[in-house]
């Protein structure tokens, strides 16, 4: 396995967030857009704006040389401003994502994992997440645990519970 820690996001991870937030957004290569068009869209900035508020938690992954590779995150929102994974007030939505030449080394199985556990001790019975149904991210997903509650056009919305 490649060298990697995970520690909790603080305050000060506002950046690295928004950088995971926009690896996760451009999923799709032959769709990416440039970081400030994912960012400036409000759909993708709902994610980490005002980060670290009340109720979010989340997870970062470090290399050796701790420079951040991938980060888990978890949001509360609002009924009647949901995000696109919302199943209820009360239930975070989280957001995963893992620089390029990280991925398929176990870093995102790890967050994911590790995000659960944060889930445990911040009180949440339930975390929710949306993923496009092309993305193989739903694999993870389903192997981790969580269920389709509600599928869209493209996507679906998926539910674990937190034990
Ligand atoms: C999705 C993502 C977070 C997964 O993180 P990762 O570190 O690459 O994944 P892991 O190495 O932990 O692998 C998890 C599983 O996915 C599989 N996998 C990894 N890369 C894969 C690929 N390109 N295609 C198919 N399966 C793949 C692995 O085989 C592994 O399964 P296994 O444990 O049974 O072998 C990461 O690839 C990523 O950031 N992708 C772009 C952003 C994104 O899609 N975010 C999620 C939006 S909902």
């Amino acid at each position: 396995m490649a060298g990697f820690r995970i520690r909790q996001a603080a305050a000060e991870d506002a950046r690295i967030l928004a950088d995971m937030l926009v690896e996760a957004a451009n999923w799709n290569a032959l769709r990416a857009r440039p970081r400030v068009a994912v960012l400036e869209d409000p759909k993708v900035l709902r994610y980490v704006a005002g980060w670290k508020r009340p109720g979010d938690f989340g997870c970062v992954a470090e290399d050796t040389h701790g420079a951040p590779v991938g980060a888990c995150w978890a949001r509360l929102f609002p009924a009647d401003e949901p995000g696109s994974g919302f199943v209820a007030v009360g239930v975070p939505e989280l957001t995963l994502g893992v620089n390029t030449q990280w991925r398929a080394q176990g870093v995102g199985r790890a967050l994911l994992q590790e995000l659960g556990r944060l889930a445990a001790g911040s009180g949440a019975n339930r975390l929710s997440l949306s993923v496009e149904r092309a993305n193989f991210a739903q694999r993870l997903y389903v192997s981790e645990g969580y269920i389709t509650v509600e599928s869209r056009a493209t996507a679906d919305t998926m539910v674990r519970a937190v034990r």
